[in-house]
């Protein structure tokens, strides 16, 4: 299978300072895209943006606050409007806010914390960055919760479940793209 090129795309990639979205951002940026990163930690997401130089522009901010998609978004305009978005920003809400006790103890500030980051911020974002998308008519949401590849011939989600080591995005069939 051979690379997908990405040169001349505009990615906003949210969890971008570390783990999975920092690999995507730094995958979309080998390809060719300009990459909107997207992070609450502003200063993990400079260091990140630095290990991909003039294609990243960093854009601190909290996935819970639909200003701060909307600043993405216009990030994204800036570079020439989205065509994909990915949205890493999260994770387990027991592991991330150390509350280690069963699913059925949890504080409800933490299943807050969970609704809020890993379900309303994706949904904020795709709000605020699929208006471009739409009009490009090309856009991709990648709702990354799980592994994911490209597909040529699929116009619109590409969301498979998986084992992510390193990115690779491959045109052809999801089950054929690899960790590595
Ligand atoms: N790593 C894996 O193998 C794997 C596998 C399956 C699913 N996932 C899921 O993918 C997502 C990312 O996982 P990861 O391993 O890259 O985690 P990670 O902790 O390395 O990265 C998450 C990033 O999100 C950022 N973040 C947290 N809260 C935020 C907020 N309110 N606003 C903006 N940014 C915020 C953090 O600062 C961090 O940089 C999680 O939902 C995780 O459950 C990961």
């Amino acid at each position: 299978m051979k690379e997908i090129d990405f040169t001349g795309k505009v990615a906003v990639v949210t969890g971008a300072a570390s783990g999975m979205g920092l690999m995507t951002s730094q995958e979309l940026a080998r390809l060719g895209a300009k990459v909107v990163m997207c992070d609450v930690n502003a200063e993990a997401l400079r260091a990140a943006a630095a290990t991909i130089g003039g294609a990243a522009v960093p854009c601190a901010g909290d996935v819970r606050d639909f200003a701060h998609a909307e600043a993405a978004a216009k990030a994204a305009e800036a570079l020439g409007g989205c065509d994909i978005l990915v949205t890493c920003a999260g994770g387990n809400e027991a592991r991330c806010c150390k509350s280690n006790v069963p699913f059925y103890e949890q504080p409800v500030e933490v299943i807050d914390w969970g609704l809020d980051v890993n379900l309303k911020g994706a949904v904020y974002f795709a709000r605020a960055c699929m208006p471009q998308m739409v009009a490009k008519k090309g856009g991709r949401n990648l709702l990354s919760r799980f592994g994911y590849g490209f597909r040529r011939r699929r116009r619109r989600h590409d969301v498979r479940n998986g084992e992510v080591g390193a990115l690779q995005f491959r045109e052809g069939p999801c089950d054929r793209w690899r960790s590595a």
